[in-house]
């Protein structure tokens, strides 16, 4: 879940990659370096720390040139010092290059070159691969190749590439050919980016936004080799292919903070927008229904479904947990919620009945992506609910909706958890009315859900009263969320976010079942965090706050304007508008964001930059 991005052309390299680098931050931020060609030469600098730390270190010690490689670390093999911070370089200095990924076989391969004389210098498993490329380089020249010959470094990548066993993006500079940048993917995403005399590479597409409109993303197996002047596409089976191009749309203002001091924030009041964007164009209004276009799958089989598997991680996973309830509810048909990372082992009984969809905001976890495939080969339907065009989920699933939610850059999700939980009401609706569902039914939630985008602007007039809330209570040290039906799922999120940022623990439970165990943990600083909107099994929510009430803990409640009940119990009560019980994770989640985006400002968290996390994990 490193940033990986590179530039060969004529604009300033370290200017280019360092602007790269701050937007690729949220993939990772234990640190940072680049690599440019300074005449003959490549330099190096790298410094543990965030891209703000590189950039110091360039504004003392500048490197100058038009071709170079950069990268922003997640850390999985080797401790966050300089020393394994990238660019790596292998053999005597003639490859340098950064990853993405993990290697599963580095220990071995680390061995064998170590006992060819190779001198590792860190603790990753990235510099084995440099080693190789450069041992696989050594090795062409004294078989004959032309040491000049750019094919060379083509074929000791390619040899260096079937000898590693795991995940990588890779973009490698040689110092005998300068001019060049050979990209490289296998399970960790990598895109290039077309200009005039000029070409880029990056792990995702939101460096080369402003710099150019046709990108081309890279497949498992495949290499590119790029130059100023040219791109080669290759791939490793089957030699020179010919590449995809696409245009990439999204515009540079979705990634300015614009007058906000955090992503988060930024995102949280953009969910009425993001909320409308996810439904546009989606309504059949004469059929009440939804529609999909992308779905790919006619009528009939969609009536022969009779078991869905949902599949996430996460933030996504909590999504697809109020998904179970909504489309069981509105289609009728049996829904599990499994973990990618667990699905991806087991090996549950799924026929061609079943239909499968990942959830994923960013496209890329590995966990899901892994699950998707592993169902996929089963022959089974596999769709994909996610927020990146041309993300290797979105590309590799048989169809899917698109949350149309804008980059999401903090790192806690927020704007595509509702944007998800809204594509899956869609769905719920069209499955539905394809079944059991009432004409009546659908024309009701297609008005709700209209609505919904004024509904979470007034949801959002919150914000005042929560960050008061949050005052008092920062400096607590554990929390519960408790919620019942649609707000289980949103209780299990509204921890999630609060331990994320502001590294509370915190749990989230159906409220009753806190008294099978968590009921011992309350006491009068364990405040629980009570999801208690008007509907359905509103009483017996309210009986399982009297409990904690009976013992002295806090009580903070989001529930609707005028509820004299909840006032009577709780501490403090979060107002939020009332809405069908099917809608409501989608309000009331939003003032559990803000919680725990201001409760993490007090502590002094970096709520964009959370620790240890990073927005895509693109490792298992
Ligand atoms: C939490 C969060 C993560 C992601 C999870 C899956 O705020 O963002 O839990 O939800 O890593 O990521 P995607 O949805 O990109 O597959």
């Amino acid at each position: 879940m490193c940033g990986i991005v590179g530039y060969v052309g004529h604009r300033d390299a370290a200017d280019f990659l360092l602007e790269g680098l701050h937007r690729l931050e949220y993939r990772g931020y234990d640190s940072a370096g680049v690599a440019v060609v300074e005449g003959k030469q490549v330099s190096v600098r790298k410094r543990v720390g965030r891209v703000n730390e590189l950039a110091q270190l360039l504004e003392g010690s500048p490197v100058r040139g038009h071709i170079g490689i950069g990268h922003t670390r997640w850390a999985t093999h080797g401790e966050t010092n300089d020393a394994n911070s990238h660019p790596h370089v292998g053999g005597n200095g003639e490859v340098i290059l950064v990853h993405n990924g993990v290697i599963e076989n580095y220990t071995s391969l680390r061995t064998q070159l170590q006992g060819l004389g190779y001198v590792f210098r860190t603790g990753t498993d990235t510099e084995v691969i440099a080693h190789l490329v450069a041992l696989h380089l050594d090795e062409q020249i004294k078989l004959g190749e032309e040491a000049d010959d750019p094919q060379t470094c083509l074929k000791a990548v390619e040899l260096s590439l079937r000898k590693l066993k795991g995940t990588y993006g890779l973009a490698i500079l040689f110092e005998r050919h300068p001019e060049m940048i050979i990209a490289a993917r296998n399970g960790s995403p990598m895109v290039v980016g077309i200009g005039k005399d000029e070409h880029f590479v990056a792990s995702d597409a939101s460096p080369l936004i402003g710099y150019t409109e046709e990108v081309v993303y890279l497949a498992d197996h495949e290499m590119a080799i790029l130059t100023p002047g040219s791109f080669e596409l290759m791939h490793r089976d089957t030699g020179r292919m010919s590449p995809s191009v696409q245009s990439l749309e999204q515009v540079s203002t979705d990634i300015e903070l614009g007058d906000f001091e955090h992503y988060m924030l930024k995102e949280i009041f953009e969910q009425p927008q993001t909320i409308e964007n996810a439904m546009r164009g989606r309504f059949d209004e004469d059929e009440a229904t939804a529609k999909f276009g992308g779905l790919n799958l006619t009528p009939q089989q969609l009536r022969r479904v009779d078991r869905i598997v949902l599949t996430a991680c996460g933030t996504s996973w909590h999504a697809g947990l109020v998904g179970e309830y909504l489309l069981e509810e509105f289609a009728r048909i049996p829904v599990e919620v499994e973990y990618a990372s667990e699905l991806r082992y087991r090996n549950p009984p799924l026929t061609d009945r079943t239909m499968v969809f990942a959830i994923t905001q960013s496209g890329e976890t590995a966990d899901t992506l892994a699950a998707m495939r592993e169902c996929k080969r089963k022959g089974l339907s596999t769709l994909a609910i996610c927020n990146v065009v041309g993300s290797s989920i979105a590309r590799e699933a048989d169809g899917g909706i698109y949350l149309h939610a804008g980059p999401e850059i903090g790192v806690a999700s927020t704007k595509a958890f509702t944007s998800q939980v809204t594509a899956l009401v869609m769905l719920s609706l069209f499955l539905g009315r394809m079944r059991h569902l009432s004409y009546q039914a659908g024309k009701r939630i297609i008005r709700s859900l209209k609505a919904m985008p004024e509904t979470i602007a007034k949801t959002l007039e919150c914000h005042d009263q929560v960050q008061e809330v949050a005052s008092r209570y920062w400096n607590l040290e554990n929390f519960l969320y408790l919620g019942r039906l649609y707000n289980f799922p949103v209780a299990l999120e509204g921890a999630l976010k609060l331990k994320e940022i502001s590294y509370i623990h915190a749990e989230g439970y159906p409220a009753a079942e806190m008294k099978h165990g968590p009921i011992a943990l309350i006491e009068e600083r364990t405040p629980s965090v009570f999801i208690v909107p008007r509907g359905g099994i509103y009483p017996k929510v309210i009986s399982n706050m009297e409990e904690v009430r009976a013992r002295k803990g806090p009580i903070i409640a989001i529930a609707c304007e005028d509820d004299e009940k909840v006032a009577e119990l709780a501490d403090e009560v979060i107002c939020v508008p009332e809405v069908e019980e099917h809608l409501q994770p989608l309000v009331t989640s939003i003032p559990l964001q803000l919680l725990a985006y201001h409760v993490a400002l007090l502590r002094g968290c970096n709520v964009d930059r959370p620790r240890n996390l990073a927005k895509s994990v693109t490792v298992e």
